[in-house]
């Protein structure tokens, strides 16, 4: 098979091109805008890899989409702009690239006769279960500007499938860390931030609950989709391992010998969702299986970041980076009780701030 991995210098789809090259005999080629998620550092290491290429483009852009899937058999979508709260900031990219992309995507596949389409969607399609988890027929209820984008992109594929009879897959990830991510998302931030001394933002009171899959397991799951799933559905891959953030943020802090007065608790996201679960009996009945616990890949992403700080230490440095990150957090400390400490205005442990959510969550609509 030759595949096309959109979105493959990300953290997640290079994650993936490791598993592909490693397990199959497939020839990938890589379509990547390269965003401030995207680091040609993640793939550096196939560069002389007779069956890896790469190329440049925004899958937006309909001209370099039509290109790239040239000679393709299959395509697996990673591409998106995937930080909630960037979308919270700026939605425009998100409608931009995981709506009106993915539109431009599944338009060249029906041109070229793809064989199997698998649209890399979310368990956020669902909008937060405060009890229970869903299963793939449950109604879609995005509640963030990223949430929403993706769950346009996952609906759209759907209708190809309907429509026009395209083989299109969809996988339903849960919150994903491991290797590579970039520090902007819970787990890499707290490592990355405990690790110069810096205090940890935990919003609000830290109980939003969120199920963590290792990258490993993640991508194993929707390699073992494009080969075995049945065209026209979607999959859930849980992680099956669901804590409270604070739980969390307090083993990665144990895990690096720092105290936990490092944590600071910053105001909450807006309509942050209280907790995610999915249910993925049905692709255990297709016969995948997680390869991870939770203790395990924790441990092992502790150390893959204390032993790679050249691979994170110069996209912290990043100006871009840092007007985010004071733009997303030094905003919330102002806010917030307490002096404002040094750095990035975070490193004065704070009391918690009341949670505004009602007991039990808030239904939709
Ligand atoms: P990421 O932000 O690390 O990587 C996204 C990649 O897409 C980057 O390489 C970026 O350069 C590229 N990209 C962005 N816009 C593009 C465009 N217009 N054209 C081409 N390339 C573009 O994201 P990730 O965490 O690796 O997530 C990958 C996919 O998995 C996303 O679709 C996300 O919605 C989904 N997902 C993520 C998680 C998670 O916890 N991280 C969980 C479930 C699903
Ligand atoms: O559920 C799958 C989704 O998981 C993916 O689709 C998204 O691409 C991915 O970003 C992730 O979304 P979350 O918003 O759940 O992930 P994030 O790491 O941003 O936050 C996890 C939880 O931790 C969430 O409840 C917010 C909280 N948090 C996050 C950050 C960055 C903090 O308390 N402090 C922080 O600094």
């Amino acid at each position: 098979m030759r595949i096309l991995v959109t979105g493959g210098a990300g953290f997640i789809g290079s994650n993936f091109v490791r598993l592909e090259l490693a397990r199959h005999d497939d020839e990938v080629v890589v379509l990547d805008k390269l965003t401030y998620a995207g680091n040609p550092a993640n793939l550096r290491e196939f560069e002389q890899n007779p069956r890896y290429s790469f190329i440049l483009g925004d899958i937006a852009d309909a001209e370099v989409v039509a290109t790239a899937m040239d000679g393709i058999d299959a395509v697996v979508n990673f591409a998106a702009e995937s930080h909630v709260d960037r979308s919270i900031i700026d939605p425009g990219a998100f409608i931009t690239t995981d709506v009106q992309g993915v539109y431009i995507l599944l338009e060249a596949a029906r041109r070229q006769q793809i064989e199997r389409f698998l649209h890399v969607s979310t368990d956020e399609v669902y909008g937060e279960v405060p009890n229970g988890s869903v299963s793939e027929d449950a109604p879609l209820r995005p509640r963030s500007p990223y949430a929403a984008s993706k769950a346009g992109g996952d609906l759209l594929v759907y209708a190809y499938f309907v429509t026009y009879g395209l083989p299109t897959l969809v996988s339903r990830g849960s919150n994903t860390f491991g290797p590579y991510q970039y520090p902007e998302k819970l787990i890499p931030v707290m490592i990355t931030e405990a690790l110069d001394g810096r205090s940890v933002p935990v919003y609000g009171r830290g109980q939003q609950v969120r199920d963590w899959l290792a990258v490993e397991d993640h991508c194993s799951a929707i390699d073992h989709i494009l080969r075995h799933g049945a065209v026209g559905e979607a999959y859930n891959v849980g992680g099956g391992n669901e804590y409270q953030n604070l739980d969390v943020v307090e083993r990665i802090l144990d895990a690096l010998g720092r105290p936990r007065s490092l944590i600071s608790y910053v105001p909450d996201r807006p309509g942050h969702d209280i907790r995610y679960s999915v249910d993925s009996t049905k692709l255990f009945q297709l016969g995948w299986m997680r390869a991870h616990t939770f203790d395990e890949a924790l441990d092992a992403t502790v150390r893959w970041y204390v032993e790679n700080d050249g691979w994170w230490r110069p996209l912290k440095e990043d100006r871009d980076y840092r007007a985010y990150f004071q733009r997303n957090y030094e905003a919330r400390g102002e806010q917030g009780p307490g002096a404002r400490g040094q750095g990035l205005g975070l490193t004065k442990p704070r009391l918690p701030t009341p949670d505004p959510r009602p007991p039990g969550g808030r239904s939709w609509p």
